[in-house]
Parts: C-alpha cells; sequence; structure tokens
C-alpha cells in the first residue's frame, strides 16, 4: 500500500496553489494559513457541499430517511465579536482553557496534554522534559479566546473576544429565529463562519489553527425526541463524509466516553479520519456531534451553570449568593401552540393563559406545551474536513505517457462535487481549428457555470498530468476527429477511460458526472 507523508500532501499544496503559510514573504506566522487559488475553490466546494446537504436541498415537507418525523431548517450569519457576557454565561469566559507547561531552558511552550507527543527542541528525539537540560514548569491555564479592545478608550471594560465558535451565534438568536421565520420545533439552525482560538502549540498544517472556519448546525428538539435526533444527526453526518469520498477504513465514528463528555454533554460522538500525520491506529478529530441538553438556552436565560453534587445543572453563585454571571433575563422556552390546539378542546380550556393558571401550583404549570428544547449540535471544521478530502484524494500511481509507456503520476482523487476544476479543455494542436472548437466548449462550459479550465500548452500527456495532480476529474479533448464526427474525447481522472462524447451534450453529460 503507497504511504502518504504528510511532507509530500503540504509540498502538493503549496507548489500547486492549495494553502500557502499566511504572511509567509515575512517568514510566516503560526497557526494561519492563506488558501490559494485552486484551495478557495476546494473549501467552498466543501462549504457549499455541506450548506446545500444542510439547508439548500433539505425537504421540510418529507421525513429525510432515518429522521424521526420532518423538520424544518434555515441559516444565519452573525457575527465574530459578540456582548462579553455572552461568553459568561456560555462558560467560555471561565472554562474554555488548555493547560500549558513552559520550559525555562529555551523558552518554548507545549500544550500540557501535548508534552508526551512533542518534539524537545534542544533534542528532537527526546520529548519535552526528558533531556537533561529541561526545566518543565507546573502546568498553569491558558484561556484560548483571543482578546481585542473595543472603541477608542482602550479599558479593561472595552475587552471583548473574537469567538471561539460559530455555536453561541444561534443560541442567542433562538428567539429571533423563531418569532422572524415561523420555524416550529424540531428546527435547526446552520452557520459557516470564521473562529479563533488562540491554541497553545497549532500544528500539524491546518488542522490545529488560531484562525480557521466551522460549519455548525443547531438542532432545537423536544426534550423527549432528542436522542431519537442525536442518533440521526450523527449517522448522518458521518455518512456526509463517506458519500464524498472518505472511504470506510479511515474514518470512524467514535461516541465518547462518560469521562470523556463536555461539561454541558449528556452524549457526544466524534467522527475523525486517520490523518496521515498520526500515528497507525490514531484519528484526528473531524466534527463533533453533541446532544448538549437544555444547557444553552438555559445559560443564556439565567447565567453561568454549574453542576451540584447530583449531577443537576443549576446557576453558579460568587461567594455572596448571587449568580457569578446573570444571563439576559430573556425568556427562552419555547411554546408548542399547535400541540396545545390539538388538546385545547380535550381540557376544556379557553387560551393557554387558562391552561397555566389551572396548573400555577405545579412546578412547571406551562408543560409539556411551553419547554426549553434540547439541543443536538453538528459541529463540523471547514478546514479540517478540507484537509480530510486533501489527505484522502492524494495518490500516487501509474498511468501511461504520450507514448504509452507507464509513468509514476500523483493524482488527487478528489469527489467531483469537491474538485476546484471539473473539466480541463484541450486543443490536441494548435492548429487546424481546433484551438478554435476547444474555446468554444470551454465558453460553453463557464456559461453554464461549471468550473473550467483552458490548456493548449505541452504534450497532451503532460497537460493530463498536471489536470491529475489538481484533482480534475474530467478532461476534454478536441482532436482530429472532431472536424468528421463533431465529438471529443472525455477522459476520466481516475478510470482513465476515454469516451467519445458529442460536443453539444458535453456541458451536460459533465454535469452529470459531477452531480452523480
Ligand atoms: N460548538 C462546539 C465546538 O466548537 P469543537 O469540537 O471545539 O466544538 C468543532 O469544534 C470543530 O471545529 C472541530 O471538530 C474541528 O473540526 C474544528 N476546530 C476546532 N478547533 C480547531 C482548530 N484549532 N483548528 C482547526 N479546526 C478546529
Amino acid at each position: 500500500m503507497q504511504q502518504k507523508t504528510m511532507e509530500a500532501i503540504v509540498a502538493l499544496c503549496k507548489r500547486r496553489g492549495f494553502i500557502f503559510q499566511s504572511s509567509e514573504i515575512y517568514g510566516g506566522i503560526n497557526g494561519f494559513w492563506d488558501y490559494g487559488p485552486l484551495g478557495v475553490e476546494l473549501k467552498r466546494n466543501v462549504r457549499e457541499a455541506w450548506w446545500r446537504d444542510m439547508i439548500t436541498n433539505h425537504d421540510d415537507l418529507n421525513v429525510c430517511e432515518g429522521a424521526p418525523t420532518s423538520y424544518q431548517m434555515t441559516g444565519m450569519e452573525t457575527s465574530i465579536i459578540m456582548h462579553p457576557n455572552v461568553w459568561k454565561s456560555s462558560g467560555h469566559y471561565d472554562l474554555f482553557h488548555d493547560f500549558m507547561v513552559d520550559c525555562r531552558e529555551c523558552n518554548s511552550r507545549f500544550r500540557a496534554d501535548h508534552v508526551c507527543s512533542s518534539e524537545c527542541p534542544l533534542k528532537p528525539s527526546k520529548h519535552p522534559g526528558e533531556h537533561d537540560k529541561c526545566s518543565l514548569t507546573e502546568p498553569r491555564e491558558f484561556n484560548l479566546m483571543f482578546k481585542t479592545i473595543l472603541g477608542a478608550m482602550g479599558t479593561e471594560e472595552d475587552t471583548a473576544f473574537l469567538r471561539p465558535e460559530t455555536a453561541q451565534g444561534m443560541f442567542v438568536n433562538f428567539k429571533n429565529v423563531c418569532d422572524s421565520s415561523r420555524v416550529k420545533v424540531p428546527f435547526g439552525i446552520a452557520q459557516v463562519g470564521k473562529s479563533f482560538r488562540n491554541e497553545i502549540t497549532p500544528r500539524n498544517f491546518t488542522f490545529r489553527s488560531r484562525e480557521f472556519e466551522q460549519m455548525e448546525m443547531e438542532f432545537f428538539c423536544h426534550p423527549e425526541e432528542s436522542r431519537k435526533w442525536y442518533e440521526y444527526w450523527r449517522d448522518r453526518r458521518y455518512n456526509w463524509y463517506i458519500n464524498l469520498g472518505i472511504t470506510g477504513d479511515k474514518l470512524i465514528l467514535r461516541d465518547h466516553e462518560e469521562a470523556e463528555l463536555a461539561h454541558y454533554s449528556v452524549g457526544t460522538a466524534d467522527i475523525e479520519y486517520a490523518f496521515p500525520f498520526l500515528e497507525a491506529g490514531e484519528y484526528g478529530e473531524l466534527e463533533g456531534v453533541a446532544h448538549r441538553g437544555n444547557f444553552d438556552l438555559r445559560s443564556h436565560m439565567e447565567g453561568k451553570l454549574t453542576k451540584d453534587d447530583e449531577g443537576n445543572l443549576i446557576v453558579e453563585l460568587d461567594e455572596n449568593g448571587q449568580p457569578k454571571y446573570r444571563g439576559s433575563g430573556k425568556d427562552l422556552t419555547y411554546y408548542d401552540d399547535d400541540a396545545f390546539l390539538r388538546d385545547k378542546e380535550s381540557l376544556g380550556l379557553k387560551s393557554f393563559k387558562a391552561y397555566c393558571e389551572q396548573r400555577k401550583e405545579e412546578a412547571d404549570p406551562g408543560a409539556p406545551y411551553r419547554y426549553i428544547p434540547h439541543v443536538i449540535e453538528p459541529a463540523a471544521g471547514a478546514d479540517r474536513a478540507t484537509l480530510a478530502f486533501i489527505c484522502e484524494a492524494f495518490t500516487e500511481d501509474e498511468a501511461p505517457d504520450d507514448k504509452g509507456k507507464m509513468q509514476k503520476r500523483t493524482v488527487m482523487q478528489f469527489h467531483p462535487q469537491l474538485a476546484p476544476i471539473k473539466a480541463a479543455v484541450f486543443p490536441l494542436i494548435k492548429k487546424e481549428g481546433m484551438p478554435e472548437k476547444a474555446a468554444a466548449i470551454y465558453g460553453a462550459l463557464k456559461k453554464a457555470g461549471v468550473a473550467a479550465y483552458y490548456d493548449q500548452q505541452g504534450a497532451i500527456g503532460r497537460r493530463y498530468r498536471r489536470q491529475d495532480e489538481i484533482g480534475t476529474p474530467f478532461c476534454l479533448t478536441v482532436d482530429g476527429e472532431t472536424a468528421n464526427d463533431n465529438c471529443v474525447t472525455l477522459r476520466d481522472r481516475d478510470t482513465l477511460a476515454q469516451d467519445r462524447v458529442p460536443i453539444d451534450d458535453v456541458v451536460a453529460e459533465i454535469q452529470r458526472r459531477v452531480d452523480g
């Protein structure tokens, strides 16, 4: 089996314009990356595949395969800087930290849980702490949120944070979305956007960056239905990667152990990929699918929550017995008017108000019609997904050259929907009317919105190689026969099969093959 090395993948990404280190001409900046001409298209396609799957193609009138019921979906784009109290209520202000250790000798900094897998800068064959000269500090807490200052005064009160996740923007807008878009529980809000974490040791190419993009969806459902929805989203998200070309054995779905669960979570599964920078048998997280209970909406209503001795969520109090961080105080419960109207007659009531009045001695007079929805959150990283698709696509095999001799080739076997360029168009030679015909085909593809590339330079075999290396799934060649049969040769990147296709059908044929 071929060994994919990260060195070869990173080199190809730079050579062919997928990913560059940010500010490279100034020596680079750790944890930040730029997507080049091909990378930007690839990542856009990843995002769009996600958005299509979540929003554009979602049919809320029918029950999706495996879903407990039909459901609605809506999108949002929320701001990167939010009110600082958002992060106090959510727990990020107090709890979103890693532990770090410093080496007093070489002034390097490591994440405490990464010491055993890091290299000692003084002696890379050893881990930090193993060299005679190493002098590591005790682990210390380090909050991962980037601070910034709002306005001109620049006082401590003007401190704000770059969001470390897109999720909170959707929780704090729950009421706005309900009030403005007529959605009914169960429904989801999806968002794609940048997040920022001041990672202590960004590494493994784009895998752990300080600026990255997330594709998160918050799915609001009835508490009693939430387990079924969690399982639905977990399986559906796992299959999304498979359907886009990540083969089964490199992709795993791992349920978290009880001890691993985040403080708010009642169940989480990670979708993980065997990245080439990991040891055999190790996997890196691509996406977490979490059952978050009602933690988030409650936090933004009541204030920062913590668990009591019995494991119940309660508002955390300060030394004066007051909420440590107050929530918004806004009512983020959901009223299921359809369910109430359905039962109204049998209950013999005039209104929901009357119903609550009648039950005012109960702990929760509005139940079961008014409740705090539970949340299922599939949280994916656009950069990690893009990196996984790059690693999965990277292949070295052999293909015949112009003389039929087998030559080693590097081919990026991207799923056609993800490939930055779908079709390359070549005139076999630069005369006999071939360039004009090829240019017309290229123009027709562009007009139809198909990402295409025109190339008339060099031997045809070399042109194929150039496209293989960037993952173009289809090449179209205008040759000597075209003048007679009005067809072109359509060459498939992976099977190397060559079919004759009438020029008039080319655009539809490429679209058919890309959409599968
Ligand atoms: N709202 C939940 C949340 O943010 P997370 O597991 O911390 O959960 C979700 O992040 C996804 O975001 C991860 O699975 C990963 O794909 C991506 N991600 C997180 N930190 C990242 C980083 N430093 N660099 C690149 N991607 C990151």
